[in-house]
């Protein structure tokens, strides 16, 4: 599965790039020097993933990158005990989030919600706002836990790594013969005898093999709703599943940006001085993804000296690794969800459905349309704008952008 830093780790490895002057990227980055000593190639990804611990990465090539930084891997991956929040304080600073908190809260603590799924697009804190979540109910469960998965692990994996946790019986002996209803059955059984609380927190993703097991876990996650457990698996997820709600054991929470009060709050602590006029603008262009913000506060330090408005009366940047993340999903879109984009790329307004209708009548079938719509909005690649009683479509400004400069193409 690969290793990736832990909360420490990512600590260290930060404070080894600065105390040996190297760059995050071109001729003085540690992944020149891994070419040059072992003679490896990594990726950009790969290096990202690495000092961002964004997803766990092949266990030669943390080593190497270790060791280039002359740290002990040992040292900086996450332990597989360590990474549950259970009863482990908060420790980084968490900005805004208290509406979404609350219904968080409102459906564990009053509706015993079975199944919580937070989605949204990359980057926008799904996977901060479970671990503070967690933080705050932990103490209504006998045990809380965080598990990685990705859609292009197979179901078992993900419910066999889970019963290895929650099920004493079967992780001192693993039968991989066991079959898949067995493991479900066992994984219900474990949840009703003890109350948990499970983060099932989508870590990395193989796009080409996302449709199979997309449905795959449809099916268990509308048992795990439907089976009356007292736990609750709370799933961080990129592209928001289509489920019933089922007596209120169900709920979906699509994720926005942060408001600008914590955009101000994330501004002045990196000692950027900021109102909350320009925390608005700021937010505007970066969809409020605080992944995105952080990407754009150190430009505006180092650039721009720390002056947010000079930053912001200049057109859109768009860092690099923000770009990589709309090229990912673009390149597994369909013709039709692109000529779609294109459109709304093209319009500086929202575009109501019969307006996108007329425009797209020439390439796309009617009947087309609405699917796409529907599918790029799980996706968070679009956004609804409610007009009065009308729905009108829009695109946040990177993606725009980079339709416009043809980026994406
Ligand atoms: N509420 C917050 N306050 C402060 N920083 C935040 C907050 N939410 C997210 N961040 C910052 O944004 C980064 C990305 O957040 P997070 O990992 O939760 O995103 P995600 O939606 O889970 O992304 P992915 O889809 O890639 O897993 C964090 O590493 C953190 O730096
Ligand atoms: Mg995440």
């Amino acid at each position: 599965m690969g290793l990736k830093a832990s909360t420490q780790g990512k600590e260290a490895i930060a404070k080894a790039i600065k105390a040996q002057e190297f760059r995050l990227n071109g001729k003085n980055c540690p992944l020149q020097a891994v070419k040059e000593s072992f003679g490896e190639e990594l990726s950009e990804t790969t290096w990202e993933r690495f000092i961002y611990a964004k997803a766990p990465i092949r266990e030669k090539n943390f080593n190497a990158l270790c060791k280039i930084l002359q740290l002990d891997p040992k040292n900086i991956a996450m332990r597989p005990e360590a990474h549950c929040f259970d009863s482990a304080p908060m420790q980084f600073r968490f900005y805004g989030r208290e509406p979404e908190l609350q219904a968080l809260e409102h459906w564990i603590k009053r509706d015993r919600c079975r199944l919580i799924l937070i989605c949204g697009l990359d980057g926008i804190g799904k996977t901060w706002l479970a671990a503070k979540l967690t933080d705050k109910v932990h103490d209504r469960f006998d045990r809380s836990f965080s598990q990685d998965f990705s859609y292009a692990q197979p179901i078992r994996e993900i419910i066999a790594n889970l019963l290895r946790r929650v099920d004493s019986d079967f992780a001192s002996g693993i039968d991989l013969h066991e079959s898949l209803l067995n493991l479900r059955m066992r994984l219900i059984k474990a949840l009703t005898d003890q109350r948990i609380l499970i983060t099932l927190n989508e870590s990395w993703d193989d796009r080409d093999r996302l449709q199979d097991s997309y449905h795959q876990m449809q099916g268990w996650l509308l048992e795990l709703s439907e089976k009356a457990h007292q736990s609750c698996v709370v799933m961080t997820t990129r592209i928001e599943l289509d489920m019933p709600i089922i007596e209120k054991k169900v709920q979906s929470l699509k994720l926005g940006g942060l408001c600008e009060s914590a955009i101000v709050q994330l501004l002045n602590d990196k000692g950027i001085t900021c109102n909350l006029d320009s925390a608005r603008r700021l937010g505007e262009r970066y969809g409020g993804n605080p992944s995105a913000l952080n990407l754009a506060v150190s430009l505006i330090i180092k650039h721009y000296g720390g002056d947010c408005e000079g930053f912001l009366s200049r057109t859109i940047m768009i860092p690099p690794s923000l770009e990589e993340i709309y090229r990912q999903h673009w390149d597994h879109l369909s013709e039709t969800h692109k000529a779609l984009l294109k459109q709304l790329a093209a319009c500086q307004e929202a575009l109501l459905k019969e307006e996108l209708d007329v425009k797209l009548s020439a390439e796309v079938p009617a009947s087309e349309i609405d699917l796409a719509v529907f599918d790029l909005e799980r996706r968070s690649l679009l956004e609804l704008v409610q007009e009065g009683s009308r729905s009108a479509y829009t695109l946040q400004p990177v993606l725009q952008r980079l339709i416009q400069r043809k980026k994406l193409v």
